[in-house]
């Protein structure tokens, strides 16, 4: 049996084996030496006896020997690998887990189009139905079927944008862009006979700037009820029922003379400022109402001209603004913000906050 007392025994190298995953660049190249170093290394000096033992220990002590030296082989080639995939940036370019999640987008429903859908559900209750018409009308549908003189300021092209290719004998009058849904009554009334109960929501457009306050194109809804027997009266609970279930139930709201060609009377209807609760701020400019809506009873020309006989039928129509509405409701100061479709003030306003 040869003496192998100064060298270590095959278990005690054996044991280092584990350790080799975990070492250091530098510990790792130490380690190499230590056990396979062709002058002191562990393995070899361990070699080196193989000559010494009895002949029929050779063999066998000596295939254990070279198996164990192949073992520490493949551990310190592959933790050599591993570090140099480390530092040559193959790690670094992979998933950081220890980034924070990225919110994702949640969809969310336009604020104009969130009120067009809650006036328009408040209507349907009360049992009107909804129709639409087409954005491109002519001046007769537009002005003259609703009772505006020929000569009206608003027909003037720096109120109204019409179209080219207007002399087209079909039109009576110019083409033009719709600048306000009001034409859409005369289409409601020439479809069938009445009674109407509709709203009509759509896309207006005017030759106006694009400032804080006004958009060349912007969203309208129009109202329009007759029957027989329908007065004002029936107008003023009607609209004030819609402000208070829009509102809120204890909404004050206000009603002002004012003048539509199409309506007689006409009236501008106020609710409370949704914002400061009538006291005045910055979203209604200090007076503590906002201005919703115009409306009145429609002219008996205008049923005239949609062939309705305005001795049997009367009744009411309104037009309000969703948009100007959307301002107030959510605190917005531009209306630019509401049509630019800048994701970060949409997504903000769909969570909640203006
Ligand atoms: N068409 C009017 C406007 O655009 C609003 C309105 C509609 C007023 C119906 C009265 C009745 O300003």
């Amino acid at each position: 049996m040869a003496d192998l007392s100064k060298t270590p025994t095959l278990s005690e190298i054996e044991a280092r084996l584990a350790a080799v995953a975990t070492l250091t660049a530098e510990a790792l190249e130490a380690e190499s030496i230590a056990v396979l170093g062709r002058k002191s290394g562990a393995l070899t000096a361990v070699l080196r006896r193989i000559p010494t033992l009895a002949a029929e220990e050779r063999r066998e002590f000596g295939a254990a020997v070279n198996a164990l030296k192949e073992r520490f082989e493949a551990a310190f080639a592959a933790r050599r690998q591993e570090l140099e995939a480390q530092t040559s940036g193959a790690a670094v370019a992979g998933p950081d887990l220890t980034m924070p999640a990225r919110l994702r987008w949640i969809g969310g429903v336009h604020p104009v189009t969130r009120v067009i859908r809650d006036v328009v559900g408040i209507f349907r209750g009360l049992g009107f139905a909804v129709a639409t018409g087409p954005e491109v009308e002519d001046e007769w549908y537009n002005f003259l079927s609703l009772n505006f003189p020929p000569d009206h300021p608003a027909m003037d092209l720096h109120d109204t944008l019409y179209l080219a290719g207007s002399a087209d004998l079909r039109a009576a009058g110019r083409w033009l862009l719709r600048t306000h849904t009001s034409p859409v009554q005369i289409r409601v009334m020439q479809a069938g006979p009445p009674p109407y109960r509709v709203v009509i929501p759509g896309m207006c457009y005017r030759n106006d700037p694009f400032d804080a306050s006004h958009a060349p194109a912007f969203h309208q809804i129009e109202g329009l009820a007759i029957d027989e027997g329908i007065g004002f009266v029936d107008l003023k609970a009607t609209l004030t029922h819609f402000a208070r279930q829009l509102f809120g139930p204890a909404t004050r709201v206000r009603f002002r003379p004012s003048f539509f060609p199409f309506t007689e009377p006409s009236a501008e209807m106020d609710v409370e400022c949704g914002v400061c609760r009538g006291s005045g701020c910055p979203a209604c400019k200090g007076s503590g109402w906002m201005e919703i809506l115009g409306c009145g009873m429609v002219h008996p020309n205008v049923l005239e001209n949609a062939g309705v006989d305005s001795e049997k039928y009367t009744g009411w129509a309104f037009g309000m603004g969703p948009g100007r509405m959307a301002l107030n409701v959510y605190g917005v100061p531009d209306i630019r913000l509401l049509y630019e479709g800048d994701m970060r003030f949409l997504a903000r306003l769909a969570r909640g906050a203006a």
